[in-house]
């Protein structure tokens, strides 16, 4: 036989070497390559193969009567919406999360959910012991539902007990908890987390299993182990949510099939998650009573849309002096930039004002986009009379106070009305989702016309 050669993989991309090196040939991170024996028997993986064997079958057949397995809906509306109308059989989702988050949470809910209609499903947990599982259950007043509940973290022993009678739902929590003997090295690591999730993914295609494998985040947001793990299943979703508050939202960032901009709202109460249907209930009530000076703007995050609350303040100064302009979470340059447009295109006066502009929640904005959320701030806070509590305003202000469209509208338009407003400020041109109510400006004096109510 011949001797076993080394390799190092590295711990944050899962890239292979034969060779240690400080950093990383494919992602550039340090000290992440860790020794790590190579694969030792592919006995068992053989007898997992997909079915069919390369026969090739017709996309769809002419009479179309082929019987496709259907989506699976929990019956847990925002779960639902969120993985795109329902859990689809057969495929394999990855649920990353900050820890305390509510991911074994949400998922036992959403297991006894789909148990409850009669389906067979198994929650595996490979971090709590068995009677933690029902305990929590009992809390979320699952205590009867006929979900089956396994405490392991050996691939090769869950492949076995489950096999003989597949259930419709198999959950996994967490993938670096499994352990599989194909591969030497400690659970967690980056090729028993690959080798873990392969085997499970393998017999999820071939016996028509929906498989939910729950994955920790690390501090920068990415899923622990392998990038490749990623590229394994067939959906991402990322469960967000800061723990010092109750939301908790629930987002695809890939999906084979459904979209990715549709997200579930969940709150974190006493008894578990509870669906919130109507976000804007509790976001609007945070808000309070709509009072002068504030804009909300739905900004983009990367590629999703985040909606911040802008903030402004003018103070009129008696004397002389000059007055001071300060933008925390937004370039001051901008706001000046702002404030001499709304001076020289729309009339109005600065001058003789302190004006302070603030991004709720410590963000940082350098999206351009925003200055028409700034400007209804501003304009607000000058005349003292508010943006009305339900409208967002998105729009790019050019020197000459025409109002220019922004990148990802109908997205940010989208995530609004998700989250309960009810109207947009938009530039002209400008189509939005049917329940937003769109008031469209080519130019700043609209807009400060329509604060004044001119
Ligand atoms: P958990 O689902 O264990 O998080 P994860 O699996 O993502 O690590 O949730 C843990 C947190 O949720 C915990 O801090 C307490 C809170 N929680 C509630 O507020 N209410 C509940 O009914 C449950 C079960 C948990
Ligand atoms: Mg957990």
């Amino acid at each position: 036989m011949a001797k076993a050669k080394k390799r190092y993989v590295c711990q944050a991309c899962g890239s292979v070497t034969t060779r240690w090196q400080g950093q990383c040939v494919d992602c550039a991170e340090w000290n992440t390559l860790v020794e790590e024996a190579a694969q030792v028997s592919t006995v068992f993986a053989a007898k997992h193969d997909l079915q069919g064997g390369g026969r090739t079958v017709e996309l769809l057949g002419l009479d179309a009567n082929v019987a496709l397995p259907e989506r699976i809906a929990s019956g847990l509306a925002e779960f639902d919406r969120a993985v795109g109308g329902g859990i689809v059989p057969g495929s394999a989702m990855l649920v990353g999360g900050d820890p305390g988050v509510g991911k074994s949470t949400l998922l036992l809910q959403v297991a006894a959910k789909v148990a409850e209609r009669g389906l067979p499903v198994i929650y595996v947990s490979g971090e709590e012991a068995a009677d933690q599982v029902r305990l929590r259950a009992l809390r979320l007043g699952l205590g009867r539902s006929p979900v089956r509940l396994a405490a392991a973290t050996s691939v090769r022993d869950i492949l076995t007990t489950v096999g003989d009678a597949p259930p419709a739902l198999l959950v996994i929590d967490s993938i670096q908890t499994m352990h599989s003997d194909l591969i030497e090295g400690a659970p967690g690591t980056v090729s028993q987390v690959r080798a873990s999730a392969h085997e499970l993914i393998r017999f999820a295609k071939e016996r028509g299993t929906a498989l939910i494998l729950v994955g920790h985040v690390t501090k920068d947001g990415s899923i622990a182990g392998p990038r490749v793990l990623e590229h394994m299943v067939d959906a991402v979703l990322g469960f967000e949510g800061d723990r010092s508050h109750q939301y908790r939202i629930l987002r695809a960032n890939k999906n084979r099939f459904g979209g990715t901009d549709e997200i579930g709202v969940f709150a974190m109460e006493g008894a578990g998650l509870a669906e919130v249907p109507n976000p804007s209930a509790l976001f609007l009530t945070d808000r309070g009573e709509p009072v002068s000076g504030t804009s909300v703007f739905p900004a983009m995050e990367g590629t999703r849309p985040v909606l911040l609350e802008l903030q402004a303040l003018t103070v009129r100064l008696a004397s002389g002096a000059t007055p001071r302009r300060s933008a925390v979470g937004w370039d001051s340059g901008r706001l000046a930039m702002v404030l001499a447009v709304l001076e020289a295109r729309c009339g109005l006066s600065f001058a003789s004002c302190e004006v302070y502009l603030n991004v709720a929640g410590g963000y940082r904005l350098q999206d351009p986009g925003a200055d028409l959320a700034v400007a209804a701030a501003l304009v607000s806070a000058l005349s003292e009379r508010p943006v009305p509590a339900g409208a967002v305003a998105l729009g790019e202000i050019a020197l000459s106070g025409e109002i220019r469209p922004v990148a990802h509208a109908p997205l940010r338009l989208k995530e609004a009305a998700k989250l309960g407003f009810d109207s947009a400020w938009v530039p002209a041109g400008i189509d939005g989702p049917a329940t937003l109510k769109l008031e469209r400006f080519a130019h700043l004096r609209q807009l400060v016309d329509r604060i004044l109510g001119r």
